[in-house]
């Protein structure tokens, strides 16, 4: 039955086929939001970002790739967003999903993206083609009273809109590059002007930051705030609280290190959500010198990569971490290097120490005397993002 399968780019006149696999898979698409989710998909198509493996003329699986960057130690790395993973039940549990997603790696190595990451809705089959779990995305939940009472009222804030998306790019960047912050997401400015133009989201927008939340099932929910000074944060939790009469609770998309948790009166929350995505390595070489490393880490160690899927990563490498910068470089070395699988690459990327990774089978060799300054160079805040895709 799969012996005549074929890895396709998809095209308009497949995309019926798609809705298909994706309503079993994950429910029915609403009339109403058909013509809204083909001007999706063309974007999709239009750039080769939309691939499938069809069986003859008709597609049983479908992903789509999302060009996106993230930020890694204050620095936006090219990164290749996964969604839509797809495929139709007759096909499942034959290998299907993993031709799929091999195409997927090809394609996104194609389109010069070093890294990619996912949210994923099964672990295994991602694992076994050498994503791991790379951060998380964190939902806490505080009374709305207590946000009501920070304060900052000498701060003045204005109503936000879509006119405001460069503003904000620009107060996001500064932020987490200053911050030298892990993870996030960089959407494109139109992504953003959409996002704020929608009269259900409220912006507002100080000269240092901005915050940008809506109703959520009678409670408000922050999607994303940024403030670069206590009044500013003050200021901004405070005008969300201001909607305690009626919502009760405030949820927020914030990292577990924000600064809200160091200003409202009580902890959030015990039911904390984390929903958490995985991270891999596409270019080793260009994903270590596109990043930010720790400012005062200095390394030169050597490294064996042991990637069954991507060959370009594979070898014996030279990791060089001076001044904030990383490099990854062929070496001729022949003593016991670090070695590492695609797995461990990438949980390391994400500030994984050393000690759990050796623990958890996915690092070996070298001198675990060097652990300590390898964990320190990866090393930053919490990696999170703000936004599901
Ligand atoms: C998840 C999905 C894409 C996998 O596709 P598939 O064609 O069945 O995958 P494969 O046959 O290539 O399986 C690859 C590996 O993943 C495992 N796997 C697949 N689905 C799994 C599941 N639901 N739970 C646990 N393991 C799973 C397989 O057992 C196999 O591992 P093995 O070789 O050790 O046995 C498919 O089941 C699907 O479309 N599901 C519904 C939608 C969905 O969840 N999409 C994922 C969004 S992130």
């Amino acid at each position: 039955m799969t012996d005549a399968l074929r890895f396709v780019d998809i095209a308009k006149e497949h995309l019926d086929d798609v809705i298909r696999v994706r309503s079993r898979s994950f429910g029915p698409l609403a009339a109403a939001n058909r013509e809204e989710w083909i001007k999706d998909a063309q974007e999709f198509i239009d750039d080769g970002r939309y691939v499938g493996v069809a069986a003859g003329d008709e597609v049983v699986a479908a992903a789509r790739i999302w060009a996106f960057e993230q930020w890694w130690g204050g620095r936006k790395v090219p990164m290749a967003g996964i969604a839509s993973v797809v495929v139709s039940p007759e096909y499942r549990g034959r290998g299907v999903g993993s031709k799929l997603m091999r195409g997927v790696l090809a394609r996104s190595i194609e389109k010069g993206l070093p890294i990619t990451a996912l949210y994923p809705a099964t672990t295994v089959i991602y694992r076994h083609l050498g994503y791991e779990f790379g951060g998380g995305r964190y939902r806490f939940t505080f009374p709305a009273a207590d946000l009501r009472s920070l304060g900052g009222k000498d701060v003045s804030i204005r109503r936000a809109g879509a006119a405001d998306a460069g503003r904000l790019l620009e107060l996001v960047a500064q932020s987490n590059s200053a911050a030298l912050v892990n993870g996030p997401l960089v959407w494109a400015e139109s992504k953003v002007a959409e996002w704020l133009g929608d009269e259900d989201n409220f912006g507002y927008l100080a000269d240092d930051g901005f915050v940008v939340y809506n109703w959520d099932d009678g409670d408000l929910c922050v999607d994303e705030i940024i403030a670069g000074s206590e009044a500013t944060a003050r200021a901004l939790w405070a005008t969300v609280g201001s909607g305690s009469s009626i919502a009760t609770n405030v949820k927020a998309y914030v990292v577990p290190n924000d600064p809200v948790h160091l200003l409202v009166d009580r902890e959030a929350d015990k039911q904390a959500q984390i929903q958490r995505w995985m991270l891999r390595m596409l270019d080793a070489p260009a994903a270590i010198s596109g990043r930010g490393f720790t400012p005062g880490a200095s390394l030169e160690v050597d490294l064996e990569l042991e990637d069954a899927e991507v060959a370009g990563n594979n070898g014996r490498w030279h990791l060089s971490v001076a001044k904030g910068s990383g490099a990854l470089t062929a070496s001729t070395g022949s003593g016991d290097a670090l070695r590492l699988g695609a797995r461990g690459l990438a949980a390391l990327y994400a500030g994984t120490p050393l000690a759990s990774l050796r623990k958890a089978g996915l690092a070996s060799g070298g001198s675990t005397g060097a652990d300590g300054a390898i964990d320190s160079a990866f090393a930053g805040g919490t990696s999170y993002m703000l936004d599901f895709f």
